[in-house]
């Protein structure tokens, strides 16, 4: 691994040789047309290649609608033309809100998660015309160990892991039971994503909240869902065949980059390599009924580095370990290698902000290599949510709208404060650090 350094990059040249340096394969296409083709999607077409990756903003109404500033984000997206807009975390349930202001799909809240579908469909059409239907996902989780409906901590956790939890904070395991009645808490949110009007239900599993603690719940003995492979994964396939015609996604961690039996999709030798075997078994298993996948890394509360390279971390934390290009590369890389193994699969990619007005050229390269079916991005769209619209009209992105990874939008977010762009939003989100 090479030392941390900050982005200095002018040029794709510079690129390039930064690549060179670090012995990365990092794929270029100087030409961009491919962001702009359509792909299908079990049937429905999604305009163009580009996604709003799923970024919690910690602004709904206390009974988790969407409050002002989430329809101000969402509209902001729809007016920027990406092809496909994840919608963020959103809890099944109050006990497993990450933060009393995370969204929470229920009976009560779904006219206003409608009127966010309608309004954002809307404002797409307003500013492309009525061939741009962009394809709208809804991600549904259960925060799990991270759970604080509250604001502090719930304290409960469904596996043991001394990595995520090393002063063990969390000291209540949840029984296989409240699993199962936090399973019927999904079955009834994706009803009600259907009737939201979504094109597709996320079940995430990524980023140490429930699903994901459960899919690497190698240490849990005597449970129902834990242990072997095919317990772990028992409680996922019962989501993915849970009633409704939406189109099924999820959200994987493909690795965890924290050593087995902690971290999930890593060699059992308890090296910090990864291994995609039981990644790409649990695709396999569920590819007939999830036509959609977005892959991910990492565990932002243990190694956010992983899961998003950046400049600068949140405040007090260490220097990552390795160059911001070597973690772009491992996803592009992890992500390829699924990619590859099921070609027919759309497989959306991730991390790609620290790479500013780059970002297009890496993403139109790693598309022209077939190493990912589309290109996500997640702090990018707070900064710069606009950018596929400038990539349209300008052919490039503005140097001075993008995303510089300086972490004050997560540190927004661990304060409990309502997350977006202090740098590029600064009228709405004043940094405070
Ligand atoms: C403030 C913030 C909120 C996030 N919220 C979510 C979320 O709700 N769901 C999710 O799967 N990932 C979430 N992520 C991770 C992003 O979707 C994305 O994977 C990560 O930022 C790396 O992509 P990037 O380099 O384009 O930012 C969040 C990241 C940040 C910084
Ligand atoms: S605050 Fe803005 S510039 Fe900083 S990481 Fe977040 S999105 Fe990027």
């Amino acid at each position: 691994m090479a030392k941390h350094q900050k982005f200095n990059i002018n040029s794709l040249s510079d690129l390039r040789h930064l690549a060179e340096k670090l012995k990365l394969d990092i794929p270029i296409s100087e030409s961009l047309d491919i962001l702009f083709e359509v792909i299908n999607i079990a049937g429905r077409v999604v305009p163009n290649r580009m996604v709003v990756q799923p970024m919690e903003g910690f602004d709904s109404l206390a009974n988790g609608a969407p409050g002002d500033l989430t329809f101000r984000r969402y509209a902001r997206y729809a007016r920027g033309g990406s092809g496909m807009i994840w919608f963020e975390a959103t809890s099944v349930m109050q006990a497993g809100r990450s933060n009393p202001a995370q969204l929470m799909l229920t009976s009560e809240t779904l006219d206003e998660f409608k009127r966010l579908v309608d309004t954002s469909r809307k404002m797409a059409v307003d500013s492309f015309g009525s061939s741009h239907n962009p394809f709208l996902v809804l991600q549904l989780t259960h925060s799990g160990r991270f759970s604080k409906p509250d604001g502090i901590l719930t304290g409960k956790f469904f596996s043991d892991n001394p990595y995520l939890d090393p002063s063990k904070q969390c000291s209540i395991r949840y029984t296989d039971e409240e699993l199962e009645t936090i399973r019927d808490h999904y079955i009834e949110a994706i009803k009600l994503a259907e009737q939201a009007g979504f094109d597709s239900v996320d079940i995430k599993v990524s980023h140490g909240y429930l699903l994901h603690e459960l899919i690497a719940a190698f240490t849990r003995e005597g449970s129902r869902y834990g242990g072997s492979f095919s317990k772990r994964t028992a409680l996922l396939k019962q989501l993915v065949a849970a009633p409704s015609s939406l189109i099924r996604s999820i959200r994987l961690n493909a690795s965890d980059m924290i050593p087995y039996p902690y971290g999930f999709g890593m060699k059992e030798d308890g090296s910090m390599n990864y291994d995609l075997t039981e990644p790409l078994a649990v695709i396999k298993g569920l590819s007939e009924s999830v036509p959609l996948w977005n892959i991910t890394t990492g565990i932002p509360y243990y190694n956010p580095h992983v899961n998003r390279p950046f400049d600068r971390g949140i405040s007090g934390s260490a220097t990552p370990p390795e160059h911001p290009l070597e973690g772009v590369a491992r996803m592009i890389n992890i992500t390829g290698e699924i990619q590859q193994e099921f070609p027919d699969l759309p497989m959306v990619g991730s991390a790609y902000s620290w790479l500013r007005q780059f970002f297009p050229y890496v993403g139109a390269g790693v598309l022209r290599r077939n190493m990912a079916s589309l290109i996500g991005v997640g702090r990018s769209a707070f900064a710069y949510p606009d950018a596929p619209r400038d990539l349209m009209i300008n052919g490039s992105l503005n140097p001075k709208k993008v995303c510089i990874s300086c972490s004050r939008c997560t540190e927004f977010m661990r304060r409990g404060q309502a997350s977006g762009c202090a740098i590029r939003d600064k009228e709405i989100y004043h940094s405070k650090v």
